[in-house]
């Protein structure tokens, strides 16, 4: 399962990622968190000192090594140089599991200790102004759409994307990686008027979102999200002394979050884990071919001086019985 937290800035986007991957740690499963927010925060969040987060390795700073490494042997792809963030797998590429080692992740992710389990981490790095662009090609978050455009990951698996909902999430097609989008949303105008948006974009592609209130008090507040969400209210979290005691750097045991926020985080994971069922690798695999060859005409020609579209593999379809392939010595 792949999913997304989305929001504006201050919303609780890297809280509730931290919150949501702490619980699915308890249960065991295999995990893979990725900060990839303007304000890399997640690792903190995770309860790393800020010396172990800020030592964390930067994905945006590994994009030659992580090209190098997903292209494998497929001839479509000439060279590193020549892969941008949208170009898509095809035979040969190497695929990337959630559950395994590899000099992706041996570059890139590290472990975070959590009560009841350990979870992979990987951040993006800083971000610069170019970084937030529509074209840029060596975009942080391009790092991170490589890694989802090759991963093949199934039931009971997740990845869990803290992220900016920015304007290169939409052109690149990032937005539409992921089985699960939560958007998170404070019972105000300005938070509200995020999720407008988002639900534009996400019709078109038939991304299913869903959008959690945060720092929701009272009936008021609830009133307030139920008339301006509707039905795409799943959820909503109060304030929580939990997450307080934690951002003072005393962090209590998981177990005592606060029952009713415990709650809400075993909804968001029931509700992520009933769209697998109706995910569709077909589709999938075509709206990277249709974001590639979008953003191959809007810049990648121009700027790597090849005719992208030529990368595209027109019977590769991503999917969880697609053989890994071997890596060469
Ligand atoms: N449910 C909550 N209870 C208490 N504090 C919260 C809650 N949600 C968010 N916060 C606090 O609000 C601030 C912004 O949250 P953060 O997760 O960093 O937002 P974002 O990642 O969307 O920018 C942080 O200081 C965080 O601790
Ligand atoms: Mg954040």
């Amino acid at each position: 399962m792949k999913i997304a937290f989305v929001g504006k800035g201050g919303s609780g986007k890297t809280t509730l990622s931290s919150l949501f991957i702490r619980h699915l740690a308890t249960t065991g499963s295999p995990v893979v968190a990725v900060d990839a927010d303007i304000n890399q925060h997640l690792g903190p969040a995770l309860g790393l000192d800020d010396e172990t987060a800020a030592a964390l390795p930067a994905m945006g700073a590994r994009l030659p090594l992580i090209k190098d490494y997903l292209r494998g042997s497929n001839p479509r792809i000439a060279s590193a140089e020549t892969m941008i963030k949208t170009t898509p797998p095809g035979e040969g590429s190497r695929l990337l599991r959630v559950d395994e080692s590899n000099p992706v992740y041996e570059a890139c992710a590290r472990p975070v200790e959590l009560d009841g389990g350990t979870v992979r981490l990987m951040v993006t790095g800083p971000f610069t102004e170019a970084d937030l662009g529509v074209a840029c090609y060596h975009s942080k978050t391009g790092a991170v759409e490589l890694c989802l455009n090759h991963l093949v990951d199934g039931p009971g698996e997740y990845v869990v994307v803290d992220m900016t909902a920015g304007s290169d999430s939409f052109a690149s097609g990032m937005f539409t990686r992921f089985d699960m989008t939560f958007l998170v949303a404070e019972p105000t105008r300005k938070g509200v008027s995020v999720y407008r948006q988002y639900k534009e974009y996400a019709r078109d592609f038939g991304i299913a979102l869903k959008v959690v209130g945060n720092k929701v008090q009272g009936e008021d507040d609830l009133d307030f999200l139920r008339s301006e969400v509707g039905d795409d209210l799943l959820v909503t979290v109060g304030h929580s002394d939990w997450v307080r005691a934690m951002e003072k750097g005393r962090p209590p045991r998981f177990d005592l979050l606060e029952t009713a926020n415990a709650t809400a985080l075993a909804t968001l994971r029931a509700a992520a884990d009933a769209t697998y069922g109706a995910r569709d690798w077909e589709r999938y695999t075509q709206q990277m071919v249709h974001f590639h060859l979008k953003n191959a005409q809007s810049w990648g020609n121009e700027k790597t001086g090849a005719d992208l579209a030529a990368q595209i593999d027109p019977g590769f379809v991503l999917r969880e019985s697609t053989p890994t392939a071997v890596a060469s010595a």
